[in-house]
């Protein structure tokens, strides 16, 4: 039995015969932040996709504490504790924030489409308890006086936040995140940071895509570079900082005193 909580190995996908992610090998812990950072177009959010079952791997294994979820569906790895967000926010505006963050309860719920359409009691205990958990998930992440409004009436910031709380409802063990503060101002950054900084005391294991690199040094424990769909490099965050080969291939003079400055 492993005691890795997520465990990559030699993954990899071709699209149009080029290697979009080739031959990944990594592993990330509860209760820690392990970020996945390169250039764009490296291959991180595929890298995800094929994590999450969107995509079917054409080489290597992805293991849940030891077990093997290869290809699985994200309904099913779901259940086996592992939830998402999307780069690109996928919100429905016309839809309350509660209603919204609902949406995510619905991966980890039992009763069937059936049930649901017959109003069965196993529906809507279910129902009750979705609702209980998305206004806890929404309290958690002060958007909880915002429940019952349209989410197009959230700023940015917050619905980056909401799609969070969506993926928390789950009661995921692993949580990859796809650029959670990507537009976000410096305050919104600075809660999207602390945020995720909870989630991993909490002894989630969370899988971080991110290009900030101020955050990226100060929460991450283990650091994984992606450059044109190969691992360059993997280490601690003042490993990763003062590499030389990740400094030429994406962190730039600039990047790296970035990353120095929030590192100490
Ligand atoms: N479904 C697809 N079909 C073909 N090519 C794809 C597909 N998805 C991604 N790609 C290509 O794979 C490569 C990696 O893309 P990916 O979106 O994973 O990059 P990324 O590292 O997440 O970039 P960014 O930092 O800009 O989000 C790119 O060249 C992209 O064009
Ligand atoms: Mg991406």
């Amino acid at each position: 039995m492993s005691n890795n909580r997520l465990e990559i190995e030699d993954l990899g996908i071709l699209f149009g015969g080029i290697k979009a992610v080739d031959g990944i090998t990594f592993s990330a812990q509860a209760g820690e932040v392990t970020s996945i950072i390169g250039p764009n177009g490296t291959g991180k959010t595929t890298l995800f996709n094929l994590v999450s079952g969107v995509y079917t791997a054409d080489t290597g294994h992805v293991r849940i504490e030891g077990t093997p979820v290869t290809g699985e569906p994200l309904h099913r790895l779901a259940r086996r504790g592992m939830a998402r967000t999307f780069q690109n926010l996928q919100i429905f505006p016309q839809m309350t924030a509660l209603n919204n963050v609902m949406t995510g309860c619905h991966l980890r719920e039992t009763s069937n489409l059936f049930a649901d359409l017959l109003g069965l009691p196993s529906s809507r205990r279910e129902t009750t308890k979705s609702r209980e958990l998305a206004h806890a998930a929404l309290d958690r992440e002060t958007l909880g006086n915002l429940a019952a409004r349209p989410a197009s009436d959230l700023s940015y910031g917050q619905l980056k936040r909401l799609e969070i709380a969506r993926a928390l409802v789950t009661g995921c063990s692993i949580l990859l995140l796809d650029e959670p503060a990507a537009g976000c101002n410096a305050v919104e950054t600075l809660e999207v940071d602390d945020l995720i900084q909870q989630i991993a005391e909490e002894g989630v294991c969370v899988v971080l895509i991110e290009h900030d690199m101020r955050m990226v040094m100060r929460i991450s424990s283990h650091i994984v570079v992606l450059n044109q769909g190969t691992k360059i490099a993997e280490g601690r965050p003042e490993e990763i900082r003062d590499n030389d080969r990740v400094v030429s291939a994406y962190l730039g003079a600039h990047g790296a005193a970035e990353a120095r400055a929030a590192h100490g």
